[in-house]
């Protein structure tokens, strides 16, 4: 039973490999465009290919049986023909709610005759780290909306939770909303990180306008989008957290505060 992880080098993936070795998977195959440079577990078959290149997928999903599916809508229909034709049964898909840009994922999954589990998680932890460069500049993040709200989950958590549901029984046409252990406003995050840190950090609270000239300064374009449709969000938005990490793996969601002190380097110069 060989599982086949795509994306195996990205934030998510790459754990995903880790996890299903720990679980004890025997027959765990990763595709990546570089395995020279991917650095993959000595024991994991590497397959060399690209989601996005799907001439590159024969070879890669040749007896495989079940695969962790990273989020490439555009290919996402073409990816699961050729997953079908190759015999596998079951993905594990990364996604989001139909309406959403990932729903385009869930939708093709759901169409293609395979089994599936959806994982949708909301806020990941590791978007924090857009604020390192303010963060390591002048010990302030400037944003507008202090009360903003989110139930962040680690990517760690995803990654263990897409290993559970390929390696045990019963998680076919669920579909997981994920999420962290605790809501969460913007000042709670910066707060724990600056007690990771043991250095006082400052909110700043700026006008929509400054923000989006802030962050522009590291996130370009996607500044904007981001202010009026990420943070902007989160003032309206009923974050709510449920205890699936934990259902499904037998160990809680990790808490902001344990990720925060184990990437405190995301957060120094
Ligand atoms: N609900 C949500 O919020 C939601 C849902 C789904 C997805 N997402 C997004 O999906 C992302 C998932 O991230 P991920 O890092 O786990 O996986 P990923 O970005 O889908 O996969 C990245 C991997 O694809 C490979 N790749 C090959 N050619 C590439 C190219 N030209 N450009 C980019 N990647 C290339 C790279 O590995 P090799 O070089 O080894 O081939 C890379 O490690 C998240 O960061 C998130 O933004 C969000």
């Amino acid at each position: 039973m060989t599982i086949l992880v795509t994306g195996a080098t990205g934030n998510i993936g790459r754990k995903v490999v880790d996890h299903l070795l720990a679980r004890g998977a025997t027959d765990v195959r990763a595709l990546t465009t570089n395995p020279a440079r991917a650095a993959l577990p000595a024991q994991v078959q590497v397959a060399k290919g690209y989601l996005r290149r799907v001439e590159t997928l024969p070879a890669a999903f040749e007896g495989v049986t079940a695969a962790y599916l990273a989020p490439t809508p555009e290919t996402v229909e073409d990816v699961l023909r050729i997953a079908r034709e190759a015999g596998v049964g079951y993905v594990v898909d990364l996604s989001g709610e139909h309406e959403s840009w990932w729903g385009g994922v869930a939708k093709a999954v759901e169409a293609s005759g395979l089994d599936w589990t959806h994982l949708s998680p909301g806020d990941f932890m590791e978007n924090t780290v857009s604020w390192a460069p303010q963060i390591i500049a002048d010990g302030a993040v400037h944003e507008p909306w202090p009360e903003g709200r989110s139930t962040p989950i680690a990517m760690d958590d995803i990654a263990r939770v897409a290993a559970a549901a390929l390696t045990t029984p019963g998680h076919g046409g669920h579909s997981y909303p994920l999420t962290g252990p605790e809501v969460l406003t913007r000042t709670d995050l910066l707060d724990r990180i600056a007690a990771a840190l043991g250095t006082p950090l400052r909110f700043e609270t700026v006008s929509r306008d400054r923000a989006v000239e802030v962050l522009g300064r590291t996130m370009g374009d996607q500044a904007q989008w981001y202010v009026d449709t990420i943070l902007k969000g989160a003032m309206e938005w009923e974050a709510r957290p449920n205890t699936l990490v934990e259902e499904i793996t037998g160990t809680p969601a990790t808490t902001f505060a344990t990720w925060a002190s184990t990437h405190t380097a995301s957060f120094r110069p």
